[in-house]
Order: C-alpha cells, then structure tokens, then sequence
C-alpha cells in the first residue's frame, strides 16, 4: 500500500504517522487518539517525574492495547555556572521589576532530567512499544537495556553525521528532523544552527546514507507533506506542529491562539526560553532577548529563570514570556480531532501518491 512499509511492520501500525512528542503541550489523549487511529502516538516524558509517567502510560493502556511511544531527551547535564546564571538574572531584571516579582525567589535548576537509570527502569516496568530519544541517545548499557524490553529504538538526527552516528548504536530507525520543525533541535554533534538542512534536503541524503528507514520530520502537516516525505525515500512521518491545535492536546490557549493566526515568516529559533535552540513564533521575549542570546545558561538551566516571568504573565493572560513553539508550517495546522486528522493524512496522502504513480 506504500511504498515503504518498513515503519509500519517495525511498529506493528497501520498508518505511518507519528505524532511527535511534544513535552508540555501533549499527552495521553492526544497519544491514544492517534494510536486508536492506526498511526503511532508518543507520550513526552522529558518534563515529567515516575509517577506522571506511570500515570500517563497507564491512562493511556486504560484505553488501548496498541503501540505507543515513551520519548526522553539525551542532554548532558551542565555544570551550574554561577557567573553566568546571574548574568541571565541581570539581563531578565527590567522583566522582574516590570512584573513585580523577586529574582532572589527563582530556585535555580531546568526541569528537565535526562534519561538515566529511573526512566530505563520505568521503560522496563511499562514495555512501550517504541521508546524515541531526543538530543542524541544514553550510554550503551541503557540502550542495551531498553532494546532487551523488545522496544524499537528510534532517535533524532539534524545532519547525515548524526544519522550515522545513531545508526551505529542500535537505533531501529532514525527520524530525519529538518531546520523547520517546531520545538527544540534535536542536535547533538554540532552546535551549528545555522548550518542545519531542510527537510526536502536532509531525508533524502539520510537515505541514502543509512540501511535502516528514515522517519521525515519538519515542516510536515497536510497530505502533500506526507507523499512528499514518501517521494523523499521516508518511511514515515513524524508530525508535531500538526497536532498541536487539534483538541486533545494540552496546547495552551494563548499558544492555540498564536498557532490559528500563525503565517509561513513568523517563527525563529530560539533558545531564550532552555538555553537550547528550538522553534517557535516570535514573542516579546524572544525579540527583545533573542533569538538566540548568548546570554542564556547552558540547557536545561535557562529555564528557570523564564519560568516565574511566564507563570505571572500567564496569570494575566499574556503570552509575551511563554514558549509558542511551532514549525514553519504552522499556518497549515487544522483544528481537528487527532485521528480524524491521522486518517485524513494518512489517506489522503496515499491517493496522492498513486495518483502521481499513474501520471508516471
Ligand atoms: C510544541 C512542541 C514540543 C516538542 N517537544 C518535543 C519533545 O518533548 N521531544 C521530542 O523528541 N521532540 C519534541 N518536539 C519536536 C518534534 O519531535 C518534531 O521534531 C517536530 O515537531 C517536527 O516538526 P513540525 O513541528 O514541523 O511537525 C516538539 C515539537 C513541538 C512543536
């Protein structure tokens, strides 16, 4: 029926649609409506402890025995630098001033762990189907462990090299992540932002580049998208933005407002928000900070001084300080339920595709 099925038989899915993870902005409703639908739904773990795991794994197999995936990011943990955290303080203090808030209040930290031994034995507890990494992948024996629960191993990559590397370690397929994608860059061996490829240009040298299937991401939410990804020699899609107005998601109001009114020139890269870039729409923060700031503390520890700007801003129904992630093809998102959205992409694109085979 596709061209490639390799991602389906991999997965054991029907369509070859996976929703991205999106750490803050989904969940299990959003996952199991998109499993329910045939394609595979992921579960964000990054920002999350055990028992919100447990507890998002479990809500979700209340409802349905079919695939799902546990995504966890890779990042090294950086060494806190005093010298530079209160710099980051001192470049945000106008905001505090203007919000009436203390910076002496903020605790330092990120939020955000990376996958270590509790997530390997929280993967072993649950056996997900899929487990995805972000940011690169564990040491060794951690992957070694998640690959003896049966789970496919699938992780990010923004160049071929990166492709490569992930190929090397285990991964059962690798997700061609392009310069469009909303959320963070899932880069690990550069820290060249300027230098990422597209979608259109990555997919096709990972390819051929690498034996196992190719997983296109970025910039990927309607049917052309996905047929395209398909001519590109992808296997599947992974589509992020594209869900992030449908109804399950956890998308914040304001951010749903943003994504409805979201045209093709309005999203940057930032790392105002963590320390790391990744995409978004343009908001106060990140005009007058960013985009890119060399300011901020290393990933995660950016976050929290953000954090109490957002939090109050927030409480007064303003978005200038929260993260508006999304893709370049924001403005193609539709407001639809998750797996009407999954079968209308996943069907659509397919009579593209044979359309385009019959013209040829
Ligand atoms: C709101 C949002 C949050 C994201 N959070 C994560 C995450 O927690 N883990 C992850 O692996 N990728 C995350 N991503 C990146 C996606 O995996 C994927 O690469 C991206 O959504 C694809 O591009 P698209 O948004 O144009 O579809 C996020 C993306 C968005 C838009």
């Amino acid at each position: 029926m596709w061209s490639d099925n390799r991602v389906l038989e991999l997965i054991g899915i029907e369509v070859p649609i996976l929703q991205a993870p999106m750490a803050g902005s989904s969940g299990a409703e959003l996952a199991i409506a998109v499993s329910t639908a045939g394609g595979l739904g992921s579960l964000p773990c990054a920002l999350l402890g055990p028992e919100r795991i447990r507890a998002e794994y479990g809500a979700f197999r209340q409802q349905t025995d079919r695939p799902v995936n546990l995504n966890f990011f890779c990042h090294a943990t950086p060494a806190p630098d005093a010298a530079r955290e209160a710099g980051w303080r001192a470049r945000l203090a106008a905001y505090y001033a203007e919000l009436d808030l203390d910076p002496d209040q903020v605790p330092p930290g990120g939020g955000r762990v990376p996958f270590d031994e509790a997530g390997c034995a929280l993967v072993e507890e649950c056996r997900p189907q899929v487990v995805s990494f972000h940011f690169g992948l564990p040491e060794p024996a951690l992957v070694e462990r998640v690959k003896k629960t049966g789970a496919r191993i699938i992780a990010s990559a923004t160049t071929v090299a990166e492709a490569r590397w992930l190929e090397g370690r285990g991964c059962d397929a690798i997700i061609a992540q392009g310069a469009e994608a909303g959320g963070h860059r899932g880069l690990f061996l550069t820290d060249d932002v300027a230098a990422q490829p597209g979608t259109m240009a990555l997919v096709p040298q990972v390819v051929d580049a690498v034996a196992v299937p190719v997983i296109a991401a970025g910039g990927i939410a309607d049917p052309r998208g996905v047929a395209a990804a398909f001519m590109l020699g992808a296997a599947a899609v992974q589509i992020g933005t594209g869900y992030l107005q449908c109804p399950e998601a956890l998308t914040a109001p304001g951010h749903r407002a943003a994504l409805a009114a979201a045209r093709d020139d309005e999203t940057v890269l930032t790392n105002v928000f963590t320390g790391r870039p990744a995409r978004g729409l343009v908001n106060r923060i990140v005009r007058e900070v960013g985009p890119l700031s060399a300011e901020a503390p290393a990933f995660p520890l950016a976050s929290a001084a953000v954090g109490p700007l957002r939090a109050r801003a927030e409480k007064a129904g303003s978005r200038d300080f929260s993260p508006l992630w999304a893709g370049q093809a924001a403005a193609l998102g539709r407001v639809m339920p998750a797996g009407e959205l999954t079968r209308w992409l996943g069907a659509a694109a397919q009579a593209l595709l044979a359309q385009g085979a019959r013209a040829r």
